[in-house]
């Protein structure tokens, strides 16, 4: 029956319907993800960001970023390039559809709050949170703060030349009028979101 399977998975990806999550198919290609990012994309160690519900077209330029290089990373530059482009794909879409479950961590209430306005002024427009759409990138609320500190370093640092235009508008804009260590109030805002 197991033809029946990759039949059904095949149609559903040409008919772009949801990816069978008990697909053998899925379980062999995300297995790898597993042990750093958790079973359905929601991370283990604070220095690896969630990426369960994270947008399908971010994640297949993330990874081909990595896969490339030309996004700097650690570890992920070697896992990257184990894939083709149709696997990366499929993943996307496997991510895409699962929930994040955003981490528990200790912050700052004073902070929090100040990030909260921070956050409404600068980076709602693109990240909405309290109306849950994050159009253009997801995965802020609750995400790993180590992580967070890590890429919004790599950002002001000009350390990644893929990020989008967007992005290095907003934070320059961000900086401009404030002071990059406000970034930080930001940082506390998206973990004050996560699990209570
Ligand atoms: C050994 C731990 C580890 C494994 C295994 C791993 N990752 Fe990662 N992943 C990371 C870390 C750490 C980062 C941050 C970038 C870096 O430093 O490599 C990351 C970043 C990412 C990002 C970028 C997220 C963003 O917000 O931009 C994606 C997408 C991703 N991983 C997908 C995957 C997929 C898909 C797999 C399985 C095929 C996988 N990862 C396996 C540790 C891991
Ligand atoms: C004009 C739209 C826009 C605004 C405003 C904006 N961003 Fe972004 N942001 C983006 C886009 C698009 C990406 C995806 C970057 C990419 O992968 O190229 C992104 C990515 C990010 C990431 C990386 C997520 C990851 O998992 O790697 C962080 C962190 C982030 N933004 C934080 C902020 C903060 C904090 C603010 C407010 C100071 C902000 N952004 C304002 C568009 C925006």
């Amino acid at each position: 029956m197991l033809y029946k399977k990759y039949l059904i998975l095949i149609t559903g990806l040409l008919l772009n319907l949801p990816v069978n999550a008990s697909d053998p198919q899925i379980h062999m290609l995300v297995d790898t993800c597993i042990a750093c990012h958790g079973t359905d994309g929601s991370s283990v160690g604070s220095a690896t960001p969630n990426i369960a519900n994270m947008r399908e077209k971010l994640f297949i330029k993330a990874m081909q970023d990595m896969k490339s290089g030309e996004r700097p990373s650690t570890v992920m530059k070697v896992i990257a390039t184990g894939y083709t482009d149709n696997e990366i794909k499929i993943m996307a879409q496997f991510f895409s559809q699962q929930q994040a479950i955003p981490h528990r961590q200790n912050f700052d209430v004073e902070k929090a709050k100040k990030g909260r306005e921070l956050h409404n002024l600068y980076c709602n427009g693109c990240h909405k949170i309290e109306g849950r759409t994050q159009l253009l990138s997801n995965n802020l609320a609750g995400q790993q703060m180590l992580y967070l500190r890590h890429r919004l370093t790599e950002f002001i640092n000009d350390a990644d030349p893929t990020i989008s235009p967007l992005m290095k508008n907003a934070l320059k804009h961000f900086i401009d009028n404030n002071s990059q260590e406000s970034l930080d109030d930001l940082v506390h805002y998206y973990a004050s979101l996560g699990g209570k």
